[in-house]
């Protein structure tokens, strides 16, 4: 499978999913996310990566939702939401905590990230819940990325923890069914199994180095049933 028929599948897939039911369930959950610990310190993080810049930042959130993490911005003089879901869009004009926003203007951009020209460069860019879970994390997302985080650009972002997806028994049969196939049974299935997304903390090291971004901290978060990776980088 080439990449681009690769993204077009997980766009659909995506656009498919985040419709109005499941968005209005998503902005449903932002109370309660909100008091779990890994979102505080998520907040927490965002708040001193933006406070620390010497200057009003512009910032980009990847796959923005509903806008679970809009008030935990500071020092930020624009913010530009991307999301293919114009239903998490429409629950992002009323996120939670929307009283405690400081962003001085919120752009809300309804579109396929992989498909969209940005006009300008990001101070720092953040994507939480969409890397390697909706599509890859993989040397094409990342010169994307690269090509509009500025020099000294600050990356933050989360992706599924390969192992994750290797747990089931039905997964480990399709898993070993997968590593014996060839041809469209082996593209089937490994877009299925989303062995095509995968990335662990030595591809992410690679992929990174490969852009010139430096790596502050690279670790795994969330819960034993659904761990993540977690990075934060600078761009060099
Ligand atoms: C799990 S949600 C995460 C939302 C938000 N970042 C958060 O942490 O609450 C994933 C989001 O990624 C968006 N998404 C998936 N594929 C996308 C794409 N190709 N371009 C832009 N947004 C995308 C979905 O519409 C969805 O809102």
């Amino acid at each position: 499978m080439n990449s681009s028929t690769k993204y077009k599948i997980a766009s659909k897939i995506a656009r498919k999913l985040y419709n109005r039911a499941y968005a209005e369930g998503y902005r449903k959950s932002d109370d309660e996310i909100s008091k779990s610990e890994i979102w505080q310190k998520m907040s927490a993080l965002l708040e001193e990566i933006t406070g620390n810049f010497q200057y009003p930042v512009v910032a980009l959130d990847l796959g923005c939702g509903s806008g679970r993490y809009f008030s935990c911005l500071k020092n930020t003089r624009l913010l530009d939401g991307i999301d293919i879901s114009a239903e998490m869009l429409e629950k992002a004009k009323n996120p939670i905590s929307k009283e405690k926003i400081t962003i001085g203007k919120i752009n809300l951009i309804e579109a396929d990230f992989f498909e969209y020209s940005f006009d300008k460069k990001y101070d720092f860019i953040y994507s939480i819940g969409v890397l390697g879970e909706h599509f890859p994390f993989d040397e094409i997302v990342m010169e994307k990325i690269a090509k509009i985080i500025k020099q000294g650009g600050v990356l933050l972002f989360t992706t599924v923890d390969p192992e994750y997806r290797i747990k089931s028994l039905k997964r480990k049969i399709a898993q070993f069914i997968y590593s014996i196939s060839f041809g469209k049974l082996k593209e089937y299935l490994g877009f299925r199994l989303k062995n095509y997304f995968a990335a662990d903390a030595k591809d992410i090291r690679e992929i990174l180095s490969k852009f010139n971004f430096e790596i502050i901290k690279l670790a795994k978060i969330g819960q034993k049933t659904y761990p993540h990776y977690f990075c934060l980088a600078k761009k060099l």
